[in-house]
């Protein structure tokens, strides 16, 4: 169905996720990820026509986001930037439904599929966002609004002259920080060991953060994080996964014990 012609300038998917919502209005010339058309399937489209309308947000950088009244709860809420197809997002909604998860992905069929999984399991965590994370964090969220950050196998951008595209670096850590409570992880995974080297580089030299593994460096994989349908793929090939949790250090102004 999505595949088949359509009058041109029609929407996609009229109720459903919006092309770029956030346009060109801001800027965001190296992106970390790669706009791709990609193929729908019928049931991830019907989700996305049923779906979006009451668990969908589409990241336009236009306004602040209430997040209790996102979620129709004030629970903590954590963001997971790039779920992929969204089946660990889903296992770790079902494992832990008092936390709400803000789940942010450009990519079409997963969004479709995460929606399907979650409706399917009945769960009422989950938000799915469409659009850039960087837009999303900057200009739609509040400091200190989230109690955990979760980049689970990034996209690696092995190529020197496109590690700029790379999602964790100093200036998206600082941002990151800013919208993070005190005491909140920032949990980061990678079957890419280079790129796993320069996250703990990065993490540990960043005033915002402490690791919560100061002698190994990277962490055991926690219980709480399923394997992902990425890292499956890195594993197949005989890469090697690692985990990195680090902690939002507390504001100096902030007296809070952690
Ligand atoms: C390599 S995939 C990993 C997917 C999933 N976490 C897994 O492990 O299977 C990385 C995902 O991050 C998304 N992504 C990259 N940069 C992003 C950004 N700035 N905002 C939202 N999503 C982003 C990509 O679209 C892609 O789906």
């Amino acid at each position: 169905m999505s595949d088949s012609p359509r009058p041109k300038g029609e929407p996609r998917f009229p109720d459903g996720p919006q092309p770029d919502p956030a346009g060109s209005h801001f800027d965001r010339k190296i992106r970390s990820f790669q706009p791709r058309r990609s193929r729908v399937t019928q049931g991830q489209a019907d989700a996305l026509q049923r779906l979006w309308p009451k668990w969908g947000l589409d990241i336009d950088g236009q306004r602040t986001l209430d997040l209790p009244e996102l979620f129709a709860a004030d629970i903590p809420v954590v963001l997971e930037i790039g779920f992929g197809m969204g089946e660990a997002t889903a296992r770790m909604a079902a494992e832990d439904p008092g936390t709400g998860i803000l789940a942010v992905d450009v990519h079409t069929p997963g969004q479709g599929n995460l929606l399907n999984l979650a409706d399917r399991a009945g769960l009422s965590n989950i938000r799915v966002g469409n659009g850039d994370a960087i837009i999303l964090l900057r200009e739609m969220l509040t400091p200190g609004s989230l109690a955990g950050l979760r980049v689970y196998f990034p996209d690696p951008w092995p190529k020197q002259r496109h590690h700029k595209r790379r999602l964790i670096q100093p200036e998206f850590l600082t941002l990151a920080a800013s919208r993070l409570r005190p005491g909140a992880l920032l949990h980061c995974a990678t079957d890419w060991e280079p790129y796993a080297e320069v996250m703990l580089d990065v993490l540990t030299g960043h005033p915002d953060f402490e690791n919560t593994q100061p002698e190994s460096g990277y962490a055991p994989r926690p219980d709480f994080r399923p394997r992902t349908r990425f890292e499956g793929q890195g594993l197949d090939k005989g890469h090697v996964v690692n985990d990195l949790l680090f902690r939002r250090v507390p504001l100096d102004t902030d007296t809070s014990p952690h």
